[in-house]
């Protein structure tokens, strides 16, 4: 089951994500004219800064709605498979903000990366790491099987540890620069229902229609003591991998030398 996206409702209750990556923008360092592959670009607001910066920016998502949204922004976007990236040595840079954890088979993504850039090309993302929303996955969890529903199927976050995404970068021999795990408790514009509604599609159409408002209502109850505060202020428990990796360019050296 896949997570359908309303760009609509995303602007309504996610407009956090692309203010929050301004700091992957920073580590990004894009310099004028450089040619960058938004991988995961969704609504583009941040493939917009970079096309701000002087960058030749591409954005690339799965969702034709959120596509459709980028281009709505005047950007170039292009609804294209993350594990089927069909580029060659084409960009200097490949940029990532909260969407690599949508992306089923990692080491398909990270082999199209490396394919797509030019030799010295640098990969920087942040992505949702272990442990991340792990009070709200618990929770999906335990009203789905409260409810005689395997949840693990329908799950389809990808949250990996620092070890196991260094791992899959280096076999594909990329130098890893930097990389670290964080939380960052992130405030909500509204309730977590909103989030949910916006974020966990998957779990809650595994329910009738219906039934969704008990879920979600049963959902809310469990959250709140942890999520949100006596001002009815919601925090989600996010914690993010952040990296920098490169290309490495063909050596310079004089054999033996
Ligand atoms: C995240 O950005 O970490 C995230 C957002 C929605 C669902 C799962 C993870």
């Amino acid at each position: 089951m896949t997570q359908l996206w309303d760009p609509a409702r995303y602007a309504r209750n996610a407009r956090f994500v692309a203010e929050l990556g301004l700091p992957v923008v920073e580590l990004l360092a894009p310099q004028p004219g450089e040619r960058i592959l938004d991988l995961g670009c969704g609504d583009g607001a941040l493939t917009e800064k970079l096309a701000a910066l002087g960058c030749q920016v591409l954005g690339v998502d799965a969702s034709p709605e959120q596509v459709a949204a980028a281009r709505v922004r005047g950007l170039d976007a292009r609804v294209v498979a993350a594990a089927d990236l069909p580029f060659h040595e084409g960009f200097d840079a490949v940029f990532s903000n909260a969407a690599l954890h949508w992306m089923p088979r990692p080491d398909a993504v990270i082999a199209g990366v490396w394919r797509a850039l030019v030799p010295g090309g640098r990969f920087v993302a942040e992505c949702g790491g272990h442990g991340n929303i792990a009070r709200i996955r618990a929770a999906l969890y335990a009203a789905l099987e409260g409810r005689g529903i395997d949840p693990r199927p329908l799950d389809p976050w990808y949250f990996p540890t620092v070890e196991e995404y260094r791992a899959r970068l280096e076999r594909q021999a990329f130098r890893v620069e930097s990389i670290a795990l964080f939380p960052r408790p992130t405030s909500l514009p509204g309730d977590i229902a909103g989030w949910l509604e916006t974020f966990a599609g998957s779990f809650l159409a595994a329910l009738p229609a219906s039934e969704r408002p008990a879920l979600l209502a049963e959902l809310r109850q469990a959250l709140l003591p942890d999520l949100c505060d006596k001002s009815g202020h919601w925090t989600a428990d996010y914690v993010r991998l952040r990296f920098a990796a490169t290309k490495a360019g063909i050596s310079g050296g004089i054999p033996g030398g």
